[in-house]
């Protein structure tokens, strides 16, 4: 048997996890892989702050260089955060010959490539299972078992934060700013929430999704993105009675030789295999050429969640020391096809709202629709006889952008009280 010394970079929610995995399960681990793992090191911010995990006081470090310096850790696990100093802590990881595992979307999504390219030269890997969608492996189902397929569109629900308040405000009518709230008192979101309800860490995660499945480079400021701030309990209720429920998704479809990667808000009809994904729950739905539709499902975050994937990462890059295997993502010449961006990408609309309740309003703002090449496929008015009421049109298949400019005269008609929310709904 083997033993392998790692370090650990952070000690957070998903170090402990990560750490709490090796001490319960590395007896077995080492049984059914061969392979022993020690934590030899963990670097923190401040080694004196009180932990709940007992742990050798001495194995904790606020020195980098002790274990970028060490020889005998030859793997490193990153969950510090952010992209500074962790770009720079895991380069010099790599150029000493460590093979380094990370949870850290923002520097995959942002800095993948780079830091792939510096793993190659130094011989040694760079793995980010725990980066999407915590324990849902969804990198390795990806790069590993959907290799002969052309996938054609991902759909994920891929911030349980978000799904966990749309879920409350949809089962239970609350708004917002309530529901944020709760959850950051139950530690469910954070104490800084924009990340999160900004859609920031969504568009990271698809970023990378997006990149690896269609094999082509996907900027992150490419990406459309718009978090749920908006969205309210009328939104909610007019989009379940049409059928729909409420979901933050992050797209990316391939049409012809384009491609278009977005996060938003979206109605989804409610037996779509999304809408029943509720709470924190993380899924993410694949359409591959050959193997048709494949969801994957399960706890998008947490400590032993993401755990999970970090030592399950740590182990296959033990089992591939020898051979690293490098994902083909951010990768223009591994792509057959010649793909293209599209930002002005396409979609059905939800559109609500507040009209003077008068003969003629509603042909005037079919007017704009139909000027921009936006064609209608339902419209309900609400409340008649009423000064002012709510009208929802659910528009066909059109161009966002034709949809800005129609939206934007619309909103200067002046029997248009107020264009109360645009949502895209996806099928
Ligand atoms: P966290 O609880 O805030 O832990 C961060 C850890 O990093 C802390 O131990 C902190 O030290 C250490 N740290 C931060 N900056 C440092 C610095 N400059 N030098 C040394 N140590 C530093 O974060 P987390 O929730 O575990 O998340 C970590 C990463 O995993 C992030 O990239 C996140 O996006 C990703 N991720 C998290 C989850 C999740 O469920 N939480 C899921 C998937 C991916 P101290 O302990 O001394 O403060
Ligand atoms: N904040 C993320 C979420 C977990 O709510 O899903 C870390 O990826």
């Amino acid at each position: 048997m083997e033993e392998v010394k790692i370090s650990f970079l952070g000690f957070g929610n998903v170090g402990t996890g990560a750490y709490k995995i090796i001490r319960d399960n590395g007896k077995d681990i080492l049984l059914s892989e061969g392979v022993g793992l020690k934590v030899a090191k963990i670097l923190v911010r401040d080694i004196n702050k009180k932990r709940d995990i007992e742990l050798e006081h001495s194995i904790l470090t606020d020195k980098f260089e002790e274990i970028a310096n060490d020889p005998e850790i030859s793997i490193v696990a990153e969950f510090m955060g952010g992209v500074e100093p962790a770009k720079d802590y895991i380069v010099s990881c790599l150029m000493n010959k460590k093979t380094v595992v990370t949870a850290n979307k923002e520097l995959i999504a942002k800095h993948g490539l780079e830091l792939q390219t510096v793993a190659r030269e130094n011989g040694v890997g760079l793995y980010y299972e725990a980066s999407v969608a915590g324990g849902v492996p969804v990198i390795k189902i990806l790069a590993e078992s959907l290799q002969a397929n052309k996938i054609g569109e991902i759909m994920g629900i891929i911030n349980g934060t978000t799904n966990y308040i749309l879920t409350k405000m949809s089962e239970e009518g609350r708004d917002f700013s309530d529901v944020l709230s709760e959850a950051q008192k139950l530690g469910f979101a954070e104490p800084d929430p924009t990340a999160d309800i900004e859609g920031f860490d969504a568009m990271y995660k698809i970023c990378i999704l997006s990149s690896m499945a269609f094999h082509k480079r996907v900027d992150v400021n490419n990406i459309y993105r718009e978090g749920i701030t908006k969205i309210t309990t009328e939104d909610i209720e007019y989009g379940r009675e049409l059928g729909f429920a409420i979901r933050l998704l992050a797209i990316a479809k391939k049409r012809n030789n384009t491609v278009e990667v977005r996060v938003h808000p979206t109605f989804i009809p409610v037996d779509h295999p999304l809408a029943a994904v509720r709470h924190s729950f993380n899924a993410v739905f694949l359409k591959g050429d050959a193997v048709g539709n494949i969801m994957l499902y399960g706890k998008g975050a947490g400590d032993l969640p993401t755990g999970s994937a970090i030592v399950s990462d740590i182990i296959t890059a033990y089992h591939q020391r020898s051979k690293h295997r490098y994902i083909s993502f951010y990768n223009d010449e591994g792509s057959a096809e010649k793909l293209k961006f599209n930002d002005d990408w396409e979609s059905e609309f939800f559109v609500r709202l507040t009209v003077k309740d008068k003969p003629g309003v509603l042909a005037k703002i079919a007017g704009y629709f139909g000027k921009y090449g936006v064609s209608i496929a339902s419209v309900i008015q609400k409340d008649r006889g009423k000064d002012a009421v709510p009208l929802i049109f659910v528009t066909h298949l059109a161009k966002e952008l034709s949809m800005k400019k129609a939206i934007s005269d619309i909103a200067k008609e002046e029997d248009v009280l107020m264009v109360e929310n645009i949502i895209p709904v996806e099928r």
